[in-house]
């Protein structure tokens, strides 16, 4: 049972006996996809390690939170998430059962061993940064000790973390996301991430083109490149040169079977000339790209240290544009920074109006302790924060809505990812992200074919062709 075991790291003091009973893990994982990526590459440790998964935590030995520090409600949530916890450990504890509670991402790796202070509960708190040394760790919890392991490490976790079986790979779809750069520099007043995340990191080429290799011989057919400044990624290619993200991509088109490559989430002040030349080369480069704006005041952005004018911005747009004219963007707003008045919001209206985006993500700004935002004079009222918030959103929704409806009637292109609900369906995306739902004669799962768009709305209905 225990045939893939794996030392990773040397075992401490506090190993328990490899070949006792089987041991299950449940993660549950919030926050951006990069914590997606994360959970799947600590389910690999654990998977290397003898554990399997389950999706019920009552049968749990390990039940792993991977955590989100972004805006007060994702970073408190872990506490309720933790307290509905506390029957299960009781009842398993009664039954003979040990339950190891741990916390991961960037919650543990803000607030370390305060966490466990505050709900003694848990049993491990893990930064993002040590995920390699995750096995090692929960053997010492479940020796007794409280474990938190929130350094960062001197070597490289990606060198150490067990690359998944073709099974696992396969079973979680044909789509995968694959990190390529970690952390960020840029210290946007409001944001946590320079703190949680660390300083950018960009991995190697030859890592990230094995991982890419490994994962197309598996079957999957689209690779989204992560990171929390994707487009900030440098590296230095197989020519000696140095390489962007745009050079990456050039390189990663060209492997077999990778049909359709995406990047999230990319800086406006990061987007180069090398990237913007490969939307306008690269077919497999798909016409979509989440560009964060935050807001349209040039006052607000720079108390924002967002480092560009709105019109920086729109001039950026608008070279993209011409190198990809089909290209949908999307974007992140903050409504309610500090300081920001109802002309600076009209502002952001402004610019949402001017660029049109199909998708969007908006948020009231959340006081963050720790970042400079969180100490400015005039903090906005939350009621105001709340009606700048619907207003924003009725306008990307109008928007988003004409965007979709224009596809009505269009034959359009799609991945199909995996069987539909009702029996007969199969659910593809767009090139833009939407889902759309299409009969099962269009084509199998990993099948790239062409439909047409016959109903519109959050998902969209199609036929074949
Ligand atoms: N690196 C990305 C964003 C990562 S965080 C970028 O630079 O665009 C994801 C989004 O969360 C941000 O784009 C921002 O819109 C939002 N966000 C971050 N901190 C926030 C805060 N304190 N309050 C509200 N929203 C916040
Ligand atoms: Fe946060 Fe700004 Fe860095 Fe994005 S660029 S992760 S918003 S500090
Ligand atoms: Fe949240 Fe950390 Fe991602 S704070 S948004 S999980 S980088």
């Amino acid at each position: 049972m225990n045939e893939e075991m794996m030392t990773l790291e040397p075992r401490g003091a506090g190993d328990v006996a490899a070949g006792t009973a089987p041991k299950r893990y449940f993660v549950k994982t919030f926050g951006c996809q990069m914590n997606v990526y994360d959970s799947q590459r600590m389910a690999d440790a654990l998977a290397a390690d003898g554990y399997s998964a389950t999706e019920n935590p009552d049968d749990a030995d390990l039940i792993l939170l991977n955590t989100c520090h972004i805006r007060e409600k994702a970073a408190e949530k872990v506490y309720s998430d933790v307290g509905r916890l506390r029957e299960i450990k009781a009842q398993r504890k009664a039954a003979g059962q040990q339950t190891t509670i741990a916390i991961a991402g960037c919650v543990a790796q803000a607030e370390g061993a305060e966490i466990i202070r505050r709900a003694p509960l848990v049993d491990l708190v893990i930064g993002p940064q040590t995920y390699h040394r995750l096995p090692d760790a929960v053997r010492r919890a479940r020796a007794g000790e409280k474990v938190v392991e929130t350094d960062y490490a001197v070597e490289d976790k990606f060198d150490h973390l067990p690359a998944p079986k073709p099974a696992a790979t396969r079973s979680r779809g044909v789509t995968a996301f694959l990190t390529v750069q970690e952390g960020c520099d840029k210290f946007c007043t409001f944001c946590v991430v320079p703190y949680t995340r660390g300083a950018e990191v960009s991995r190697p080429v030859g890592q990230i083109i094995a991982e890419a290799e490994r994962l197309a011989a598996s079957g999957v057919r689209e690779v989204t490149l992560l990171g929390q400044n994707v487009n900030a990624w440098h590296g230095e290619g197989a020519d000696g040169r140095a390489w962007g993200l745009g050079e990456l991509l050039r390189r990663l088109a060209d492997i077999p079977g990778l049909a359709r490559l995406r990047y999230t989430t990319s800086h406006p002040r990061d987007m180069d000339d090398g990237l913007i030349a490969a939307h306008r080369d690269l077919p497999n480069l798909m016409p979509y790209l989440h560009l964060p704006v935050q807001a349209g005041s040039d006052r607000i952005l720079k108390a924002m240290n967002r480092k560009h004018t709105a019109d920086d911005y729109l001039a950026l747009v608008e070279r993209i544009r011409a190198a990809r004219p089909d290209i949908a963007l999307s974007g992140d707003f903050i409504v309610g920074f500090p300081g920001e008045t109802d002309e600076d919001f009209e502002a952001t209206l402004d610019l949402v109006r001017k660029v049109r985006y199909v998708a969007a993500y908006s948020f009231k700004y959340s006081p963050r302790a720790g970042t400079p935002g969180a100490g400015m004079a005039d903090q906005v009222p939350e009621a105001v924060k709340d009606t700048r918030l619907q207003a924003l959103q009725t306008l990307l929704n109008e928007h988003q809505a004409d965007f979709v409806g224009a596809l009505k009637g269009k034959p359009v292109e799609i991945l199909i990812e995996r069987q539909g609900k009702e029996p007969g369906q199969v659910v593809g995306r767009s090139p833009w992200l939407q889902p759309v739902i299409v009969d099962e004669k269009a084509g199998g799962i990993g099948d790239i074919v062409t439909v047409r768009i016959t109903g519109t709305g959050y998902t969209l209905y199609a036929e074949p062709l």
